[in-house]
């Protein structure tokens, strides 16, 4: 039996869960996919015995950056100093490939990032991937913001804008990309219906059915979301562990998360 597993703190809902475990079910690959909580008090003691004895690992928040110092870590994780995903003692990022392959929708700029924490650094890696060269970024907490437009001066320029200037920032936008948690408990921005109108791609990467995805649905605004941003970091997931069916789990994927 294969064992799999997400390290995070606290425990979250995870989908990696739900699917994974289906997956392998339905893909007959003897294996378990389990959720690993630790204490980050705990992590230096613990991490080396998962690391050894699991045959994959995802890891999330808070650890992505901590992990790095017991693993080899390959290029793109190096270049966004966070790894998700480890297989044979290696630390890969497959969260920016996620976005980079859900974008489905041509990504017509100006480009608007709305949030700086860890999922922001490598959706700014996946835009620079796709050859964007500006963004604009803004964030509650600007120093936050800062950081990372410093993290990435050498690879794209990133326009940091005041929170404050929401409503204006996104009207002159044409693609909105949500990487905040708002909207996790059905939250809004302070946002209207006609402050919308001029985009064309909204990316919210929250889970959930957000008051910002109905709106998109509303006005026809292509809009993405959380679970396509999670599917197609869990194929790339999938491949490094060598244990990739496409049809199974696009299958699966459209059972369990979309219940189609
Ligand atoms: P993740 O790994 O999912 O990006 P994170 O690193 O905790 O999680 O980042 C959460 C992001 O959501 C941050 O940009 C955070 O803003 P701050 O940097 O100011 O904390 C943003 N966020 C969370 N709740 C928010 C709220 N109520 N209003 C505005 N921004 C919020």
């Amino acid at each position: 039996m294969k064992k799999f597993g997400l390290i995070e703190y606290p425990k979250k809902e995870s989908l990696s869960y739900k699917v994974f475990n289906s997956y392998f079910k339905a893909a007959n690959i003897k294996a378990t996919y389990e959720d690993i909580v630790i204490e980050p008090s705990e992590f230096d003691n613990k991490i080396q015995n998962y690391i050894q004895n699991y045959d994959g690992l995802n890891i999330t928040v808070p650890f992505k950056e901590v992990v790095i110092k017991y693993i080899d870590i390959i290029e793109d994780a190096k270049e966004i100093n966070a790894v998700n995903c480890i297989y044979k003692n290696k630390g890969y990022n497959t969260d920016w490939k996620g976005f980079y392959y859900s974008l489905k929708f041509p990504l017509v700029e100006p480009i608007l990032l709305i949030g700086a924490g860890g999922a922001s650094k490598s959706i700014v890696y996946a835009l620079y991937k796709k050859g964007v060269k500006e963004i604009y970024l803004t964030n509650r907490t600007k120093e936050k913001a800062e950081k990372l437009k410093k993290f990435f001066s050498d690879k794209i320029e990133i326009k940091v804008e005041p929170f404050e200037n929401l409503k204006s920032i996104v009207r002159g936008s044409k693609t909105l990309i949500n990487a905040t948690s708002i909207g996790m408990f059905q939250e809004s921005f302070y946002l209207d219906e006609n402050d919308l109108l001029n985009l064309s791609l909204i990316y919210d990467i929250v889970y959930n059915h957000t008051p910002l995805q109905k709106t998109a649905q509303k006005l026809k605004i292509n809009c993405l979301d959380g679970k396509s941003f999670w599917f197609y970091q869990a194929v790339e997931n999938l491949k490094i562990w060598d244990i990739y069916n496409e049809e199974i789990f696009n299958n699966v994927f459209k059972k369990v998360v979309r219940g189609e």
